[in-house]
């Protein structure tokens, strides 16, 4: 099928029904139920690929990790390791999560903006690679607790660069008021406090501009920050960042009238650009490492629904409900998130129809698409979300108290279960 936002597997087949990954949606949606989130395991894999194969021909000094917090799942994760991806994470939960699923601990980095004393403890005790420190109260932390344990810790700061990306308010991180990261002005502080830290070994600088970024103007305007603090640090205190990580952040298509942004040519870009300002600056060949979490997994999701009713407000609205909504995608309420849809078992037929797809939950807000074109809708129908792999089930919760649904890995006509859907007894296991 031609699509920006569908798997690229995606076809309609002969019964006219949408098929991702060879498996027809409407077998699957009968047979696992719905709301079912279904990742598509070629698309997943190319997208690793769109990050590492133009790395190694420009820049082979890299080392891509995946952004965890996209969808944190032991099964997704078994792949990101089969492609040789590290992880970071943002949690104890995400961690115990990436060492179940076998991931290389030197290619593990702990990031977060108020990790707390346990999860310090946790990375310590497990040996991961990096810890990513983003402030000085962390660094104190950490600081005592390596005196403690007696172990040092390999750490990279968090630079607060003080540039706006061109992206939704909420998924800007690294503009001056910012929550994240230590400003650029504070560095070399920092780094001359660390000296005197004896678990502490300073290694490099991390920043993460924020996410959904679709041009490079940002980034190179990041790699200049973190080179020219870079070169400051080595005049001032002789320490060489061995390692530069620009986080994450680079956008997908949710609408198939977005303009074609190529990840693989951005990366490509991005590399070149990182290895000419290097070479320029005379920083030598440190460690580009960069942290994709939508771009890997976004695409390779699609969530399928049941539709329950069709509510028509003549002259006003036209509903297509669904058995899902802001508990399995809370991304619509959160960012004002558009998406592509269309009905599995008419995927052949004309979208004549403009509804507003929307939620079961009890709030008006939970409207997952406004005014999307659609083919008419029954009640009965399946229905499908595009581009939904990327934080949906890492942010579902249970509003209502409704089960998260389950997860489906598909490839080449055969499919795998990857998380049960909830069960009433999950959802009170902890209730005492
Ligand atoms: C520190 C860090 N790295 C990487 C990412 C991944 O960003 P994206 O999913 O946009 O690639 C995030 C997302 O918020 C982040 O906070």
């Amino acid at each position: 099928m031609n699509s920006k936002v569908a798997p690229v597997t995606t076809e309609i087949n002969k019964k006219g029904n949408l098929e991702i990954g060879g498996c027809d949606t409407i077998s699957l949606a009968e047979k696992f139920g719905t709301p079912l989130y279904v990742m598509d395991e070629k698309t997943l894999v190319e997208n690793c690929r769109n990050y590492t194969e133009p790395l190694k021909k420009i820049y082979p000094k890299h080392l891509v990790i995946f952004a965890n917090k996209a969808m944190c799942v032991t099964g997704i994760l078994k792949i990101i390791k089969k492609e040789e991806l590290g992880a970071d994470v943002v949690s104890g939960g995400e961690l115990f999560n990436t060492l179940a699923a076998g991931i290389n601990k030197e290619k593990i980095y702990f990031h977060g903006n108020n990790k707390s004393p346990q999860e310090l403890k946790e990375a310590l005790e497990n040996k991961i690679g990096r810890i990513v420190v983003d402030n000085l109260d962390e660094l104190k932390r950490l600081d005592a607790l390596t005196k403690k344990q007696k172990k040092t810790a390999k750490i990279l700061l968090r630079v607060n660069p003080g540039i706006e990306a061109h992206t939704h308010e909420f998924v800007q991180t690294g503009k001056v008021n910012s929550k994240f990261g230590i400003a650029k002005e504070q560095i070399l502080h920092v780094v001359k406090l660390i000296e005197h830290m004896s678990g502490l070994d300073f290694v490099g600088l991390h920043a993460h501009i924020g996410s959904q970024i679709l041009g490079l103007d940002s980034y190179y305007a990041e790699i200049g920050v973190l080179t020219d603090l870079a070169i400051q640090i080595k005049k001032e205190t002789g320490k060489t960042c061995g390692e530069i990580n620009i986080g994450g952040g680079l956008g997908i298509a949710y609408l198939e009238e977005y303009p074609l942004f190529d990840i693989k040519d951005a990366v490509a870009k991005i590399a070149q650009y990182f290895k000419d300002t290097v070479k320029n600056k005379g920083l030598g060949e440190p460690l580009l490492i960069l942290e994709p979490g939508r771009s890997i997994v976004g695409r390779a999701g699609v969530t399928l629904y049941t539709v329950g009713v069709v509510k028509d407000i003549p002259a006003v609205e036209k509903y297509v409900v669904v058995d899902g909504g802001m508990g399995d995608n809370p991304r619509q309420i959160l960012y004002s998130a558009k998406y592509e849809t269309t009905i599995a078992n008419k995927a052949s037929h004309k979208k004549e129809e403009t509804v507003t797809v929307a939620g079961r939950y009890c709030e008006s807000g939970d409207v997952l698409i406004k005014d999307s074109k659609l083919q008419p809708a029954e009640v009965g129908d399946t229905l499908a979300i595009f581009a939904t792999g990327a934080y949906n089930y890492s942010m579902a919760m249970n509003y209502n108290q409704v089960p998260k649904p389950a997860v489906v890995l598909v490839k080449s006509g055969k499919v795998k279960l990857i998380v049960k859907r909830q069960t009433y007894k999950d959802l009170v296991r902890n209730e005492l």
